[in-house]
């Protein structure tokens, strides 16, 4: 039985695979099962930031691996404790270590709903249209797309969703049971749309009038995607629960959920846990890459990204299916006007891997690792490919 007919046998139908056997995965290229070596725009879903493979990463993997794989929350494992010391000093406050962005947004709810519930019986979590925060099912009743709800309901109460960057409709939901306001700072798989720096400023402001948890999920933003640590750096504005998680481990699982102040000492001991949860070999990888997104690692990442939307731009003007440019540091959203999957698979002919979200829009997801070069040879096949559909 070949891969293909493989998957179909045995596997739930739930993620559309493309049409790629992965071989061999080193920096921003991968290679398939013929040898063929592809360009790597999107690094599994803002993954391998730093690269597959990245050298330095590994090595901090494999010096944990010679010691132990797993002890669990229940023991002191040194590496756990000192990655948690770093993100809590990173951000100010305290940590939760989990294994991904659901689990990591779901903590944050549960946070949000206990601190709600200690403080009047309040359970509201105002969330955006268009949104995304995971696929449990308290997660998918936070995620603002119908698509996501369909067979769940009825489903956990209480998330109500606001227009995203548009304040009165977020103070208009706001009651005497509203408990959070949680939000993408750049919606991701809703396809690439900023939020604008009043917005998030108000969004600050209302949460402190009303007594709220304002959570930010970093998941698809953090860890260097806009080109600082944390996106809300950009807007000057910082959340009480921040949630990352995909590439903190550069490839390994692990998430993190991290409050501020009262939010912090919100749970007592028996209100979470975990049997997974910061694995001590993904917080040896993820202390690494900390260490390695320095500030001038990362304004060059933003260097890249000047230089990648210039030329982007300059496709733009000639083609005409390209409607919109949008984005944060090397978080690209290229709107189309037309459907962006079969660009994505005249990309993939070429030797170019980029994703397709929300129908028309072509997501770029670089390693922050990327040349001048990589992006002269992706650009040079992403107008090849659109001129196939123009
Ligand atoms: C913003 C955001 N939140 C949450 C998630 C869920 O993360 P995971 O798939 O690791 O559960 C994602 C995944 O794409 C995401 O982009």
């Amino acid at each position: 039985m070949n891969i293909k007919q493989s998957e179909k046998t045995y596997f739930m139908p739930t993620t559309k695979r493309v049409d790629l056997v992965v071989k061999k995965a080193k920096g921003q290229f991968i290679w398939d099962e013929k040898g063929k070596k592809y360009l790597d725009f999107f690094s599994g879903v803002s993954v391998c930031n730093l690269g597959h493979l990245n050298e330095t990463v590994v090595k901090a993997m494999k010096k944990q691996l010679d010691e132990y794989a797993h002890v669990s929350i229940h023991y002191y494992a040194p590496v756990h404790m000192k990655l948690g010391e770093v993100l809590a000093k990173k951000f100010g406050g305290r940590v939760f270590l989990s294994n991904t962005g659901a689990e990591a947004n779901e903590c944050a709810i549960k946070i949000a709903r206990k601190f709600g519930h200690i403080t009047g019986g309040r359970y509201e979590i105002i969330a955006f249209k268009n949104s995304f925060h995971g696929r449990t099912v308290m997660t998918s009743a936070a995620t603002g797309q119908n698509k996501f709800h369909e067979y769940l309901k009825p489903l956990p109460p209480k998330f109500v969703f606001a227009d995203f960057n548009d304040l009165n409709s977020v103070k208009k939901l706001i009651n005497k049971k509203t408990a959070a306001i949680i939000i993408e700072l750049v919606q991701g798989e809703g396809g690439i749309y900023a939020a604008q720096k009043d917005f998030v400023k108000g969004l600050r402001a209302l949460a402190d009038k009303h007594n709220l948890v304002l959570i930010f999920d970093e998941i698809q933003t953090g860890i260097g995607r806009t080109g600082k640590f944390f996106a809300y750096e950009h807007y000057g504005v910082k959340p009480d629960i921040v949630t990352l998680a995909k590439s903190i481990a550069n490839g390994l699982p692990l998430a993190a959920t991290i409050a501020a102040g009262k939010f912090g000492e919100t749970f007592t001991y028996g209100d979470h846990g975990t049997t997974f949860g910061g694995n001590p070999v993904s917080c040896a990888a993820a202390l690494k890459v900390i260490e390695l997104l320095n500030k001038k690692f990362l304004d060059n990442s933003l260097k890249t990204a000047k230089y990648l939307n210039g030329k982007l731009n300059a496709l733009k003007s000639e083609y005409n299916v390209i409607k919109e440019i949008r984005g944060l540091g090397l978080m690209i959203g290229i709107d189309l006007t037309v459907p962006s999957a079969p660009v994505v698979a005249q990309c993939l002919k070429k030797g170019l891997i980029v994703n397709a979200t929300h129908n028309t829009v072509l997501r770029l997801l670089p390693p922050l690792t990327i040349t001048e070069k990589d992006v002269d040879n992706a650009v040079k096949i992403i107008g090849e490919a659109l001129s196939k559909v123009k």
